[in-house]
């Protein structure tokens, strides 16, 4: 008798949920993207083999437009660079209809990170087209890519590459060495004073207008590496960013600059701020997303990236991650630093390989660091999480 009237209870409970369902529809049930998306049975390998420079970025990112204009939108940031070239942002989003989170991830701000440009747009293609990375990846968020925020200083050093290397200081100044050597670093673009010094390039991450030069008592000339510019936006790059975070307003709610480390064994995941020892607010929470997302994406050889306050290493004004949080006002801002070798060898695809392959694995641990930091799409089952 007792389970008759239970069977009855639960017909009549799911027959209201059904007559629920049809009568007040999911939102975007119609329209919602992901079932529009094509799959690519994407076997292990990478997409892009080859150092991508910015000329390929350019029509790679139009092509990508191109082929899904349902779900991408290639823009070009303006002003152009020193070299008139632009700073490409390609956005995906699985579905017009509705906002999501978004995310922001800025690579290539350094002249010698080459391979932040590949490690975006494979980003990109993985969540396109692969099948793990739609779900929740793709369907959960709207992307907002930056291959390189530095294309002038990308060519310049993939120019030079194959020319012996210089010491800086005599690089900078022997132009007769010059023509014939590259410097064995290059952190800038290529921006020119011809009236003023034989010395060219600024280093974009030292040009954002939050507290600016804060870091130094005396500002570097124009032949060091961290030449801030004449004054905060003083270069295309930074000025085109500006602009390009003005009009997305509060959509970005992630942001990452992809970085590179120079120096083997040094990996680390950042966060503001970089110009002084002062925590942010929310230091707790970056710290958080920074561990479980380094849990993540352990490295190759079982090491961990090191997680910690921008500034704990040396302080340094005017970044791109300080801007960010301190003047858009972005609660999550991440610098990630993979290790990757200063000119290395054009040729050699497993190094690029190695490079793309952590960056993507990182930014994704950030991802879904934040997931798990505010219980979205998570269950408590027993006590232990479960995400869906
Ligand atoms: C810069 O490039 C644009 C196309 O992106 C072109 O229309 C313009 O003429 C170029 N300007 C100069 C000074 O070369
Ligand atoms: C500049 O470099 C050339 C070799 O490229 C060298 O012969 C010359 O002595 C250098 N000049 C100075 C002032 O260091
Ligand atoms: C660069 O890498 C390629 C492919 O691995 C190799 O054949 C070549 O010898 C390398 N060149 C140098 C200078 O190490």
């Amino acid at each position: 008798m007792l389970l008759q009237f239970k069977v009855y209870l639960i017909s009549i409970i799911y027959f209201l949920g059904i007559l629920f369902m049809i009568l007040f529809p999911p939102r975007n049930f119609r329209q919602s993207g992901a079932k529009i998306r094509k799959i690519r049975s994407t076997p292990n390998v990478l997409k892009y083999p080859n150092y991508v420079d910015p000329k390929a970025l350019l029509s790679i990112a139009s092509q990508f437009s191109n082929d899904e204009s349902e779900v991408v939108r290639t823009v070009l940031l303006t002003p152009n660079t020193y070299e008139n070239r632009s700073i490409v942002a390609i956005e995906l989003r699985s579905d017009k209809q509705s906002k999501k989170p978004g995310v922001l991830v800025i690579g290539a701000l350094n002249g010698m990170a080459w391979g932040a440009l590949n490690a975006i747009l494979e980003l990109a293609d993985k969540l396109l087209f692969d099948a793990n990375y739609q779900t929740p990846f793709f369907n959960d968020y709207d992307w907002y890519l930056i291959p390189t925020a530095n294309p002038d200083g990308i060519q310049f050093t993939q120019d030079i590459r194959s020319r012996q290397p210089l010491e800086i200081s005599q690089w900078s100044r022997n132009l007769t060495a010059r023509s014939k050597t590259r410097p064995v670093e290059w952190h800038k673009n290529v921006d020119k004073d011809l009236e003023k010094d034989t010395c060219f390039g600024t280093n974009i991450n030292r040009n954002f207008a939050y507290h600016w030069q804060d870091d130094v008592h005396k500002k570097p000339d124009l032949c060091s590496q961290s030449y801030p510019g004449s004054r905060p936006f003083s270069t295309a790059e930074s000025q085109a960013i500006r602009t390009y975070l003005d009009g997305l307003g509060e959509s970005i709610q992630l942001a990452i600059h992809l970085h590179a480390s120079f120096v083997p064994k040094k990996e680390y995941i950042l966060y503001p701020w970089r110009y002084s020892l002062r925590q942010p607010s929310n230091y707790r929470a970056l710290q958080e997303i920074g561990e479980y997302a380094a849990r993540q994406a352990r490295l190759p050889d079982g090491r961990l990236y090191q997680v910690h306050q921008g500034s704990n290493d040396a302080r340094v004004a005017g970044t791109l991650s300080d801007y960010m949080s301190g003047v858009v006002g972005i609660d999550l801002v991440f610098i990630i630093k993979p290790y990757h070798e200063p000119f290395p060898n054009y040729t050699d695809a497993s190094l690029l390989e190695t490079y793309v392959r952590k960056s993507i694995t990182t930014i994704l641990s950030v991802v879904r660091g934040w997931r798990s930091s505010t219980k979205q799409n998570t269950l408590s089952f027993f006590g232990k999480d479960v995400e869906f």
